[in-house]
């Protein structure tokens, strides 16, 4: 095993912040993966998995190991009439993946295009937009355990699916590094538009019977226009969780503000929609040297060009506090902090 020394993350996360590791290496199969798990310098280090990148800000130098998966491929399993049975390896770029699965009529990830990262990503936090989350489509993990290098395969309930959230971010973190991904998709889709933004973009396209294919496109229309390009401007989509609070809660804000903006959740809560908490608290499009708020989603932090991690999280901190004092609601970090 190749142990970089000093390697720069700046292109490898989509933060882009300056920071390196003390070392870096790559692994594209699960032998290259225990080799590297049972060399004796892994046994003393820290390491960190990483995908694409783009769910993780670095607040300073990592004193370890960053172990970047590059395991790529994508092969059906199993197909008849209706489902298709896709597995696809934990390196490959997510968007491709929803590509691949578009282009052939495969219905189910459609309202997940164009976002970041890599497939082997997706099931940690369970990643969700425009009414479908991952858990919808996901029939199991294949993942390697660290300790004894082991492969173990998670069923979509064992994976403990909730919102942003999974067993791998809960009781498994740290112990498993997820191999491949197994989706059941529909050969004859029925298309989910049911989530606002998105029917009225269709709309304005003037498409009354959208395809899959119109639905992803009508996506990657809505995002191209609200979220950064992290090409351009360094960000990891939304930094923040939507929070979940009581009816009680909710009914309380709702008669200070009438015009928060609140999706359904389970029985007895309400999730709020937390971009439309920090418009409120006076944070859309502010900027702190080249930390910021998006100008277009305040739920989105950017990186103008030079700002440090630390720089990014301060922004972050001060954010919760003033979202705390006006609404008495505390707002949750989606962002793996390092
Ligand atoms: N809003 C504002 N101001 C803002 C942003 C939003 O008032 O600056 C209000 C608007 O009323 C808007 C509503 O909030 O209609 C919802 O906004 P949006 O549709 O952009 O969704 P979101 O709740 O802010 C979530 C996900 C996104 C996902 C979208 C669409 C989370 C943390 N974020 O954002 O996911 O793309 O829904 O489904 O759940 C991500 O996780 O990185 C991500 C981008």
């Amino acid at each position: 095993m190749t142990l970089l020394q000093n390697y720069p993350l700046q292109d490898i996360t989509t933060f882009h912040a300056r920071v390196f590791a003390k070392y870096y290496t790559v692994f594209s199969s699960a032998e290259f993966l225990k080799k590297i798990l049972s060399s004796p310098e892994l046994k003393t280090k820290p390491f960190i998995i990483l995908g694409g990148g783009s769910n993780v800000l670095f607040t300073g130098d990592f004193n370890g190991v960053i172990i970047r998966n590059a395991m790529e491929g994508i092969e059906v399993l199993k197909e008849d009439d209706s489902d298709v049975f896709i597995k696809a390896y934990a390196g490959e770029k997510w968007h491709d993946f929803v590509l691949y699965c578009v282009h052939r009529n495969y219905g189910g990830v459609e309202n997940l295009s164009l976002i970041p990262g890599t497939v082997g990503a997706g099931p940690i936090q369970n990643i969700g937009a425009y009414g479908v989350e991952l858990k919808d489509v996901l029939v199991e993990v294949e993942a390697m355990d660290v300790h004894t290098l082991e492969v173990k395969n998670f069923s979509n309930v064992e994976c403990k699916f909730g919102y942003r959230d999974s067993v791998f971010k809960n009781q498994e973190k740290g112990n498993y590094i997820i191999m491949s991904v197994t989706f059941k998709l529909k050969k004859n889709p029925q298309v989910n538009v049911s989530y606002g933004t998105l029917s009225k973009e269709l709309e304005q396209m003037g498409i009354t019977n959208p395809t899959i294919k119109d639905v992803s496109n009508a996506v990657i229309r809505i995002r191209s226009s609200k979220l950064p390009d992290p090409d351009k401007i360094g960000n990891a989509g939304s930094f923040f969780k939507n929070p979940v609070i009581s009816n009680e809660q909710f009914e309380t804000i709702k008669s200070e503000h009438p015009n928060v903006v609140s999706f359904p959740a389970t029985e007895g809560f309400t999730k709020l929609a937390a971009g439309w908490l920090i418009e409120q608290a006076g944070w859309k499009g502010k900027r702190i040297g080249d930390a910021g708020v998006h100008e277009h989603q305040a739920l989105v932090l950017v990186n103008y060009g030079d700002a440090t991690g630390k720089e990014i999280l301060d922004l972050s901190d001060k954010i919760i506090q003033s979202v705390k004092e006006k609404f008495h609601v505390e707002l949750e970090r989606e962002v793996n902090i390092f």
